[in-house]
This record gives structure tokens, sequence and C-alpha cells, in this order.
């Protein structure tokens, strides 16, 4: 009986190995391991045996059950593994490949002019950071140098967040906390760009939104005057718009500028377009930031993106380029 048992494992095994599908395996171990298998019924012809012949035989028969179901385990996990790979190699989507570009898409209004105007200061020398959405009130008021409670701040429709203590976490006004985030970040040259998403409490009209985009500007390096700013906005103004445009300042206030302005472009019909606002920074932002005001001096700008990208494609309702239909930002 042991050589019968013997040589059932011997000529299974080679059978578990070379079956070539999970159903193939599923019947080979039934007829291998299940009640009608040979080994079942080697084992229940052990009854006549005597006491010790019945135990070494049972012994037998079990260890070879041990063994065959082990080899049919093995040869499972591998099947498995060959389908799913299979059907990986089957469901494989090549993204790379684009057969109809008349389909595409393109970029958003608001981002094609947020690159460009990234591009234009690029050119110009600056480089481009950005900052979180979610601001403290301290980068959006406190270091540009609103005090608590200052009338400058009615300026803002300020949403706050339900976040740490009650007015601490607020939703940006403007992109001039990201100033405050790059001057306590690295020192001085600084040039650079910061645009961004920013937020107010605001009914939408064609005019308005409570949520719009702006670019952030700052220069900070030693014998900068306000003539360094007019020129860079009027550089700015030509490189943008075309050599036709030209550029004014005129006096306005900010906490966080002194003297501060609002930059206004002149279009080639002689109208006026109000762009946004500037200034040399304050010497308090710059010591709130960790900066000596007596070594280095600078301006920062910012205007709205939303009203430039706007007018440059004869949009007139702002709000056409938040309702993302796809009629109307199909046509750019
Ligand atoms: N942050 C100001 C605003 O949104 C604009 C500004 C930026 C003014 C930088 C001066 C300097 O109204």
């Amino acid at each position: 009986m042991i050589d019968d048992i013997a040589r059932i494992e011997a000529d299974a095994a080679p059978r578990i190995a070379a079956a070539a599908s999970l159903d193939e395996l599923r019947a080979l171990a039934a007829e291998l391991l299940g009640k009608r298998s040979a080994l079942s019924s080697l084992k229940s012809g052990l009854g006549p045996l005597d006491p010790d012949a019945r135990r070494e035989a049972g012994t037998a028969i079990n260890r070879a059950r041990d063994v065959l179901q082990a080899a049919v385990n093995a040869r499972r996990a591998e099947l498995e593994a060959e389908a799913r790979r299979e059907q990986l190699a089957a469901e494989r989507l090549d993204l790379t490949e684009v057969t109809d570009a008349t389909g595409a898409g393109h970029l958003h209004l608001v981002t094609q002019a947020m690159e460009r105007l990234e591009d234009v200061f690029v050119g110009m020398g600056f480089t481009v950071a950005e900052g979180p959405e979610v601001e403290t009130d301290w980068h959006n008021f406190g270091a540009l140098n609103f005090p608590p409670d200052h009338p400058a701040r009615d300026m803002y429709d300020t949403l706050y967040v339900e976040f740490g203590a009650p007015g601490s976490t607020l939703l940006r006004t403007h992109t001039s906390p990201v100033q405050v985030r790059v001057m306590t970040s690295q020192p001085p040259p600084i040039y650079m760009v910061m645009p961004g998403r920013v937020y107010r409490q605001d009914t939408p009209d064609a005019t308005h939104m409570p949520v719009f985009h702006q670019i952030e500007g700052l220069v900070i390096d030693r014998d900068i005057t306000f003539a360094d700013l007019a020129g860079t906005l009027d550089t700015f103004t030509k490189a943008f718009f075309g050599g036709d445009f030209t550029s004014r300042l005129r006096p306005s206030y900010f906490p966080f500028t002194e003297p501060s302005a609002e930059y206004d472009i002149r279009r080639p019909d002689g109208s006026w377009l109000e762009l946004g606002g500037c200034g040399m920074v304050h010497p308090n932002v710059l010591t709130a930031c960790g900066i000596d005001p007596e070594e280095w001096q600078g301006f920062a700008f910012g205007f709205g993106l939303d009203r430039l990208g706007a007018s440059a494609h004869g949009v007139d309702d702002l709000r056409d380029l938040f309702t993302n239909d796809v009629r109307f930002l199909s046509q750019f």
C-alpha cells in the first residue's frame, strides 16, 4: 500500500504543475483529493489491516494529501497571478495616445491671463511664488500694518473661517499676505510675483465676484525708489498690452504702502482702465517681516486678473468667467 501511495503522489505532482487553467486545476483537485479519489479509496480500504500497518498507511495517505494539496495551492496562486497580469495588460490605456486633437480643450481665460502675466514678469527678471488661500489674520492684515480694529480693514469684506480663535483665520482678501510669506522666508534682494485666488464677501454682478484673482508684485533691494516702481509698471504695461499703451499712478491709500497709488493703463483709444494698487513697502511691514528698513527698501503692486483677462477678449460680464459654460469657454 505504501508503494501505491507513493505512485499516486508521483503521478499527480506533474499533472498539477501542468494544469493550464484555473478550471482545469479545479477539476484535477477534485479528481486527486475528492471523495472519489484514489487516495480516498485507499483510506477506506484500511479497515482489514492490523493496527500498526493501518497507522503507517494512514499517516502516509495524510502526508500525500497534504503534499498534493500544497501543490494545488501553489499552482492556483501562479495561475491567478498570471490571470491578473493578463487582465492588467488587456485593460491598459495609453494616455499619451492622442487620436483626435480637434476635440481637445484649452486653458481657461483666467489661467491664460495668469500665465501670460507670469511670462512677462519672468522676462523682466521676476520669479513666481504662491501662498495659501486660507490665511491667518496676521499675514492678511496684522503684518501688513493694519492695526486691530483699524478702519482700513473695512476696505476688505472679509470672509472668516471657523478655525482657531474667532477672527484668527480667514480666506485671504488679497494676494498681499504672500508678500509677508516671501519676506519672512528669505532674505532680500527679492524680485517676485505672486498670482492667486482671493475672496471677498460680495454679491456677484457684471463687475464683481466674491472669488477673483490677483497678481502681486514685490521688489526689495537697496536704493529702490518710487521711480523704479513707476518704471517697472510702465515697462510691464508696454510688454503685456503693447507699445501703444501707457500707464499712470494716482495718489491713494493702503496701510502697507507709503506713499500709495492706484495704477491705471491708458488704452490706444485714450480711455483709462484702473488695474490695481501699488506703493513703497511701509517700514512697519519690513520690520514685521524681520527686514531692516534702514538697509532695504522696496515697492509692491497688486492687480486683478479677471477684468484684465475679460477685457482682452471683449467679455463684459465677469460672471461668464466662472459659470464654466462650455459654449462660452470654447470661443477662446
Ligand atoms: N492688496 C491691495 C488690494 O487688493 C493692492 C495692493 C497691493 C496695493 C500691493 C499696494 C501694494 O487692494
